[in-house]
Formats: structure tokens, sequence, C-alpha cells
């Protein structure tokens, strides 16, 4: 099995979402890296993109995407293209494990249509056995890890990470999340809490998997 070509067939897949001078949603990732990658053939009729990530606006530069927009300049956009670490048959996501969760979940509420590009190694029954990914202000970690065991989780923080905000990430280890949204609301509430991956309320509308031989297309 050969997760990378699964993510790329997927990643080439989106962009038939892509219509002529659209400006798109950029996630962050190994899946993304390759759906830059496409988009970079048809750059020429798009009118531009809004990207999640210093990693991300990296490789786009390098693919000659150039018109990077801030997304202060839209109430709304058309498209966001980005993977998950996990997603289930609701369409709820878990995110974050590259991260980036904070601006994809603001680039996810802006959009129109959230495209979840995958291998199908991702798509799961439960979500929750990939740690779920939470950005934090780091002065409330210790009473936010106080809160998670209290919860039922295992909350460890990840070493050496400092995200574009200047926050931290613990990343939630054996939590029961078989009420995604109830999970992603509660966590939200925390004080100190600046972003849950969990992506439940705002779920993707279409998921693209990549499998041996085919993309397959699932739609809410
Ligand atoms: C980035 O912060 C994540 O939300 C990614 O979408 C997720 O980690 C998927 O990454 P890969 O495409 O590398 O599996």
């Amino acid at each position: 099995m050969n997760l990378n070509e699964f993510k790329k067939k997927a990643a080439w897949a989106a962009l038939n979402y892509i219509s002529p001078g659209a400006i798109v949603g950029i996630g962050t990732g190994s899946t993304v890296f390759h759906f830059i990658e496409a988009l970079s053939t048809i750059k020429h009729l798009i009118s531009g993109v809004v990207s999640s990530s210093n990693a991300s606006t990296i490789l786009l530069k390098n693919k000659g995407i150039s018109n990077i927009l801030h997304l202060n300049s839209f109430h709304s956009l058309e498209v966001y293209i980005d993977s998950a670490d996990e997603i289930n048959n609701n369409m709820q996501m878990i995110k974050g494990g590259g991260g980036a969760l904070t601006k994809e979940k603001i680039i996810a509420a802006v959009s129109k249509k959230f495209i979840c590009i995958i291998d199908e190694t991702k798509k799961v029954n439960i979500l929750g056995s990939f740690p779920l990914p939470i950005e934090i202000i780091p002065i409330a970690s210790s009473f936010i890890e106080n809160e998670i065991i209290k919860l039922g989780g295992k909350p460890k923080i990840r070493k050496n990470v400092i995200t574009e905000h200047g926050n931290i990430i613990l990343d939630i280890h054996n939590l029961n999340i078989s009420d995604p949204i109830a999970i992603e609301k509660k966590i939200s509430l925390l004080p100190g809490v600046v972003t849950v991956g969990l992506f439940a309320l705002r779920g993707a509308d279409i998921i693209l998997m990549g499998t041996k031989n085919s993309v397959k297309i699932i739609e809410k």
C-alpha cells in the first residue's frame, strides 16, 4: 500500500472542484503538498489563494502561485482544500497533526465548501485513535491539562513546537470522542484554549479518498 500515491490521487482529483476565477483556501500537510503541485498547473485560471500556514505559503511560492491573499479581504471563500488526521462517517475530523489547526479552522469556517482529501487510512468509525491536538496559551497549560484529565484524556505537550501564533500544542491521548460536537464545545470553552483540533461543528462537505484503484467521492 503506497499511501503517498493515494494522497496524490485524492489531491489531483480536487482540481475538479476549482472553478475559473476562484479564490482557493489551502490547508497544510503532505496531502496538501500534492494539491499545491496540482493547482500550479492551473494557476493562470484562479484569482488567488488563502494559505493556512507559513509552510504552505512557502510551497505555494515555490510552485509559482504568488497571489497569496489575506483572509480579512473576504467574507467568504468558495472552496477550502485540506486533509485530516482522521475523518468519520459524519464528515467530522481531527486535524492539527501538522500544528496549523488555528488558521485551518478559521479558513474552514469562512469557506462555502470544505473538500477533504485523504488516503483511505484516515477514514475511521470513531475519532480518537489519533491524539486530539489543541492549541493553548502557554500560561494555561497546567490548568488545561488538569481539565483534560478530568474528561478522561491523557494530555501531552508537543515537544519543541511553538505555533505561528506563539502558543503551544497539547496532544490528547485516550479521549472518548463518541460525541465529537459535545467534546469540541466543552474543550473550546476552557479558558486558555485557542483552538480544538476537532472539526465537528464545521466538518467537511466532500471527501475525496484515494484508494488503490480509484478516488472515492463521499458527499454529505
Ligand atoms: C495540519 O495541521 C493538519 O490538520 C493536516 O491536515 C493533517 O495533519 C494531515 O496531514 P497529512 O496530509 O500530512 O497527512
